[in-house]
């Protein structure tokens, strides 16, 4: 393994090592002015016509490459088929089935295929497919065919529930669906089409696509992919798309119970996905990347499919579990197909921290030049786990701050640049300016903790709007700071601009990574005839960061383990198995203000049995206290 990286205190520098391969070398880049790095960049892109004005702010819109043509999948696919590489390395999660290698030219003949077969079921551009489909192929080949005729990607992860699926197919007005008849999991057959069948019940959908990836009979009245794909051409034009036509939507929670379709645009956000990987991870030629998110996030759009392809490189996707059939899965996978670039999650680091030690060091993980990590604060603990057990005290750890409304990766260290510090993610992107503020919006003195904003110009990969919801766009990320985009974080920031997050300021919870909203999990609660009132709280879990539990409020009935066991079930059921609440307690109020509005904060302080003093605003303080003896 190379040596990158050389301590100084505690902070980790690039060695000389790393800054002679770096694309960046040294903190210049910071300087540029923020319009002119991003046409820079963007002039990396294959356009189909040029821009001509750079970038045009009317908050809270903003547009970017305004008079640009272009097409994501030209610059994800045809400009590389020349090179004669390969684009996508697939890993199956048996062991008894092989990896499959999908060369540039191979991914545009079955992007193109797909694509056609999308135009012969009458999909037009600016019309939303929603695709539902684990780690195979054919997601991304799904993903490019729409950026190919220029529908919108909607992409719901597959672990997620039917309704959930059926609430984003409605909202979407989707017409087609694709999605597979199952996947392989934990070693067992994962069945997904008896959730596909209810999710459609009573929806405008008219069509649904199934990839055989289980050995499983497909009902006559879905179209079987592998059928009606031959007989489709392996040529398709791409359509013409202006840079700020939607690439895609992707709902995230929020602070309410319905989740937000976060819309992407095409040019300004392919921009930010190929600079970001390219700086982020440094990715060269012949680089291979794998990124373990499931395409069903952010995380899997830009870094599993946008970024490293629009690049040119190569990247790995894995179909199963990082335990499957042991904990020394995913560093098999590492040594075998000589990953260079590994990005994942805190959650899962914990999970090796915890149990897989001895087999990380059966493996050999010399091929790695970089390591990153995203979704939730990374602790010291964990970060020094990284750093020694896969990085070998060699490599860099890239901790990358962002958010599905972001699009792309906003704070980091360049690994070329540095410094890499525990629990710090680091300066914002080159081209990028966040600030931490006060409630009023001033900046706040280095070192306090206040709201994370974006500044103009807003990057090039933030969200266009809420799909359908314009109130919605406007009310979140733009009502309490007029100029400033709102995070929703709160971060401090080090004499040096490196900044800390210290988690949500608002009802999202991040359990193992993953986006939930509080609000969500209290309306399915809600919606059960035993409760009269729900509210749900973060608490610590060693491995999944945050995980939710709830008070509940009864309406009829006694409490008792079975209603605990069937109201956790109901939650599961509803939006999926990320939200299984740990804990109900039964209370007969809950704290509230004068208002009406049920004090989580107080909750939250009760569970980690902090002393809790000013309940003078609540308009019935003694429920504090009978919850207190509730807990004891
Ligand atoms: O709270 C921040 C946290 O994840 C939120 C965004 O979640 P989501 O839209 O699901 O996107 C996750 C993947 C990009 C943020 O508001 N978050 C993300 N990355 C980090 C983080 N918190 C601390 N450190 C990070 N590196």
């Amino acid at each position: 393994m190379k040596n990158f990286v050389t301590k100084k205190g505690n902070k980790y520098w690039p060695s000389q090592e790393m800054k002679s391969i770096a694309w960046i070398k040294d903190d210049k880049i910071y300087k540029k002015d923020k319009i002119k790095f991003w046409e820079e960049q963007a002039k990396n892109l294959q356009w189909i016509k040029p821009w001509k004005t750079a970038y045009e702010e009317k908050l809270p819109y903003f547009k970017w490459f305004k008079e640009g043509k272009i097409n994501a999948s030209v610059n994800c696919i045809d400009r590389h088929v020349n090179k004669n590489k390969t684009a996508i390395v697939w890993i199956p999660e048996p062991h008894n089935q092989k990896k499959v290698e999908i060369s540039y030219k191979e991914l545009q003949e079955e992007v193109s295929r797909f694509a056609n077969l999308l135009k012969k079921l009458k999909v037009k551009k600016g019309d939303v497919v929603t695709i539902y489909l684990p780690m195979i192929p054919e997601v991304i080949f799904a993903m490019l065919a729409c950026a190919r005729i220029g529908a919108i990607h909607s992409i719901v992860f597959s672990a997620f529930s039917e309704e959930a699926l059926k609430s984003r197919i409605i909202d979407g007005k989707s017409k087609v669906l694709i999605t597979a008849n199952g996947h392989y999991r934990k070693g067992e057959e994962v069945y997904l089409l008896d959730k596909v069948k209810i999710a459609i019940e009573g929806t405008k959908l008219k069509k649904v696509i199934v990839i055989p990836r289980l050995a499983k009979r497909i009902p006559s009245d879905f179209i079987n992919y592998k059928k009606e794909i031959r007989k489709e051409s392996s040529e398709c034009k791409p359509e013409v798309m202006n840079s700020e036509d939607p690439l895609f939507i992707l709902y995230t929670s929020g602070t309410t119970g319905k989740p937000k379709g976060i819309i992407h645009d095409t040019g300004g956000y392919l921009t930010q996905a190929y600079t970001t990987s390219k700086f982020n991870f440094n990715l060269h030629e012949n680089d291979l990347m794998w990124c373990t998110a499931d395409v069903g996030w952010i995380t899997g759009h830009t870094y599993s499919c946008y970024g490293p392809l629009s690049l040119g490189n190569t990247l790995l996707i894995y179909e199963g579990s990082p335990d499957y059939p042991n904990f020394g899965r995913w560093w098999e996978i590492i040594q075998d197909n000589k990953v260079n670039v590994f990005y994942t999650a805190p959650t899962a680091i914990r999970l090796f921290m915890k149990y897989g030690d001895k087999y990380v060091k059966k493996y050999n993980l010399d091929s790695l030049e970089i390591l990153g990590t995203v979704g939730e604060p990374i602790d010291e603990d964990a970060w020094n786990w990284y750093f020694k057990n896969i990085g070998k005290s060699k490599l860099p750890i890239i901790d990358t701050w962002w958010q599905t409304e972001t699009g792309a990766n906003v704070i980091n260290a360049l690994p070329g640049v540095g410094p890499f510090i525990p629990s710090y993610a680091g300066k914002a992107f080159p081209g990028i300016n966040m600030a931490i503020v006060n409630d009023k919006g001033n900046k706040v003195k280095t070192g306090k903790t206040g709201h994370l904003v974006q500044l103009s110009p807003f990057a090039p990969g933030m969200l266009r709007g809420v799909f359908r919801n314009e109130k919605r766009y406007k009310e979140t990320y733009w009502s309490k700071f007029k100029d400033k985009y709102d995070t929703s974080d709160g971060a401090f920031m080090d004499k040096d601009g490196n900044i800390r997050l210290v988690g949500r300021v608002d009802d999202v919870i991040k359990v193992a990574g993953h986006r939930l909203s509080t609000a969500e999990m209290e309306n399915a609660l809600d919606d059960d005839e035993y409760v009269n009132e729900a509210a749900v709280v973060p608490v610590p879990d060693k491995i999944r960061g945050e995980v939710p539990v709830a008070f509940v409020v009864l309406e009829k009935g006694k409490p008792s383990d079975e209603l605990k066991k069937n109201l956790i079930q109901d939650v599961r059921k509803r939006i999926g198995p990320i939200a299984t609440l740990k804990e109900i307690y039964f209370v007969e109020d809950l704290p509230k203000t004068r208002s009406g509005k049920i004090m989580r904060r107080i909750l939250k302080g009760l569970l980690s049995g902090k002393e809790i003093k000013n309940v003078s605003t609540l308009v019935n303080p003694d429920s504090v206290k009978k919850i207190k003896e509730n807990l004891a």
